[in-house]
C-alpha cells in the first residue's frame, strides 16, 4: 500500500474517542478498582494521578509523535524517521509482538465479560455461590474457547468494515453507550445506604496501609497501572495518530485522552466501592473482585419483590464488556494495519491472515483453567493468563516506553528538535524546549530504577 491510499480518520472527535477507546479497557474497570482496594484507597489514587501526568503524558505524546510524523505503524515508524535505526530494527517487531501477546489473554477475559450478562439473565449464574459458577465456567474448555472466539469475531468483524465505517464509527457509538451506562450506575451506587463509607475508603488517604504494604510496592503498582491504562509502550496508540491530521498539538490531544481515561477509572471505583460497603463485601479482594464478590452483592439487591440485582448486574457487565471491546477493536486495528504495511496487502487479506493466527494463539490462555491448568510458569498460584499478563505489563510496556523515549530525544535517532516540531504542530498547548533535561535524563533514569526494583521485588522476594 502506498501513502496516498492510506486511510484517515474523519474527525478529531474520532481520533480522541478511538484513542480513549484503546485506553479505556479492563485496566480501568477491572484492574484499577482492585489495585486501589489492595493499596489502601486514596493514597494510591494520589500517587497514580501524579504518575499519569509525570510519566504517562510525555510517553503518550512521544507515541503519538512517532505515528503522526511517520504515517506508519510502530513497526515501520522508526525506520521512516531516521536513516539508521540500529537496535530499533529489533525493537520495532518486538513491540509489534507485544500487541499480539496482549490480545492473547485480553480476548479470554473479554469473553468472560460477554458471557456474564448472558449467564445472569438466563439464570446460569448461581448468585448465592458465584465462586462455584465461576470455576465451572472457567474450567469448561468449550465455553472458554467459544466466548473467546465470539470476542475475536466481533473485533475482526468491526475492523473488516473499514477504518471510518467500522472502527471509527462503531467505537464512537460504543464509547457513548459506555458513558451513559457508567453515569447511570454511578448515580445508583452513590445513593445506596452506607455509600458514604465506601466513598471515604476511596477518597480519603489511608496511611495505615503502609504498615502492611511497602511504599515501593505501591509505587510500582501505580506506575504499572499508569502504563497499562494509557496503552503505552507497544505502539498501540501510535496507529491512531498516524491516521490523523496535524490540526492540534499532541499535548492538547493527550491531555484530553488522559482525562477521559482517568474519569472512567475513577467513576468505576465510584460504582464499586459504595456498593461493596452497602452490601458488606470486602473491597480488597484482588483480581477476583468482579467475578466472585460482586455477584453476591447483586444477589442482595431487591426492590420489594423484584430482584433488581439481576438487571443491575447485567448492565454492569455490559458496561465492562463495552470497555474491553473498544480496546479489542483498537488493538486488532493495529495488528491488521501492521500486516497491511508489512506485506503490502489489502485490509481484507490482512484480516484473513491475522484472524486465524490470533484465534489459535489465544487458545492456550482460554484453556488456562481447564486442559492447561497444570502449566504454572510463575509458581503455584500462576497460570498461562497470569504469565502473559506479566510479560506484557512488566516487560513489554515499561521497556517499550523507555525505547520510545530514547528514540525521540537522542540525536543518534530522531532527536529532541525534530521531535518538538512534530509535537507542537497545530493549535493548543505546546511542550517547552527546556523540558529536554527532564524527558531525556530524569524520566529514563526513574523508569530504569523502577524496572529494576520491580524485578527485585518479584524474583528475589518470592
Ligand atoms: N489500556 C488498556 C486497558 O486499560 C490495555 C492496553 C495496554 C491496550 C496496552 C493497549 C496497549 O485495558
Amino acid at each position: 500500500m502506498n501513502d496516498s491510499s492510506r486511510e484517515t480518520l474523519s474527525s478529531r472527535l474520532g481520533f480522541l474517542l478511538l484513542s480513549a477507546g484503546c485506553a479505556v479497557g479492563l485496566g480501568n474497570v477491572w484492574r484499577f478498582p482492585y489495585i486501589v482496594g489492595q493499596n489502601g484507597g486514596a493514597l494510591f489514587v494520589l500517587i497514580y494521578i501524579c504518575f499519569l501526568l509525570a510519566f504517562g503524558l510525555p510517553i503518550m505524546i512521544a507515541e503519538f509523535a512517532l505515528g503522526r510524523a511517520s504515517q506508519r505503524t510502530i513497526i515501520r515508524a522508526y525506520a521512516h524517521l531516521t536513516p539508521n535505526p540500529g537496535p530499533y530494527r529489533l525493537i520495532a517487531p518486538l513491540q509489534g509482538i507485544g500487541n499480539w501477546l496482549l490480545m492473547m489473554f485480553y480476548t479470554t477475559i473479554t469473553g468472560w465479560l460477554l458471557a456474564y450478562p448472558v449467564m445472569l439473565l438466563t439464570g446460569h449464574l448461581d448468585f448465592s455461590d458465584p465462586a462455584t459458577s465461576f470455576t465451572s465456567f472457567t474450567s469448561s474448555p468449550v465455553q472458554q474457547v467459544g466466548w473467546m472466539w465470539v470476542t475475536c469475531f466481533i473485533g475482526f468483524g468491526v475492523c473488516a468494515l473499514g477504518l471510518q465505517k467500522g472502527v471509527e464509527s462503531i467505537t464512537k457509538k460504543l464509547m457513548m453507550a459506555l458513558f451513559i451506562l457508567l453515569f447511570g450506575l454511578c448515580i445508583y451506587a452513590v445513593f445506596l445506604p452506607n455509600a458514604s463509607e465506601g466513598l471515604a475508603f476511596y477518597l480519603k488517604p489511608n496511611f495505615e496501609v503502609l504498615k502492611t504494604r511497602s511504599i515501593f510496592q505501591i509505587i510500582i503498582d501505580a506506575l504499572g497501572q499508569s502504563f497499562f491504562t494509557l496503552s503505552l509502550g507497544i505502539g498501540a496508540m501510535t496507529i491512531f495518530a498516524s491516521y490523523s491530521a496535524k490540526r492540534n498539538t499532541l499535548m492538547s490531544d493527550s491531555l484530553r485522552i488522559i482525562a477521559l481515561d482517568t474519569m472512567v477509572a475513577f467513576l468505576s471505583g465510584l460504582v464499586i466501592f459504595p456498593s461493596c460497603f452497602a452490601f458488606g463485601t470486602e473491597p480488597n479482594q484482588g483480581p477476583d473482585l468482579i467475578f466472585l464478590t460482586l455477584p453476591k452483592m447483586f444477589n442482595q439487591m431487591h426492590l420489594g419483590d423484584f430482584h433488581i440485582g439481576i438487571w443491575v448486574g447485567a448492565v454492569f457487565f455490559v458496561f465492562l464488556a463495552l470497555a474491553a471491546i473498544t480496546t479489542i477493536i483498537a488493538v486488532f486495528e493495529n495488528i491488521i494495519a501492521m500486516s497491511m504495511e508489512r506485506n503490502h496487502i489489502s485490509r481484507k487479506k490482512a484480516i484473513l491472515r491475522t484472524a486465524p493466527l490470533l484465534f489459535l494463539l489465544s487458545i492456550p490462555c482460554a484453556l488456562s483453567f481447564s486442559l492447561l491448568d497444570w502449566v504454572k510458569p510463575l509458581g503455584p498460584d500462576s497460570s498461562i493468563l497470569v504469565f502473559e499478563d506479566f510479560l506484557v505489563s512488566n516487560f513489554a510496556l515499561p521497556l517499550g516506553s523507555l525505547a520510545i523515549l530514547i528514540f525521540c530525544v537522542s540525536k543518534r535517532f530522531w532527536g529532541w528538535d525534530k521531535f518538538l516540531v512534530e509535537v507542537n504542530a497545530g493549535e493548543g498547548l505546546r511542550v517547552p524546549k527546556k523540558l529536554f533535561f527532564y524527558v531525556a535524563y530524569i524520566l529514563p533514569t526513574i523508569l530504569v530504577a523502577v524496572f529494576i526494583t520491580m524485578l527485585i521485588l518479584t524474583f528475589v522476594k518470592s
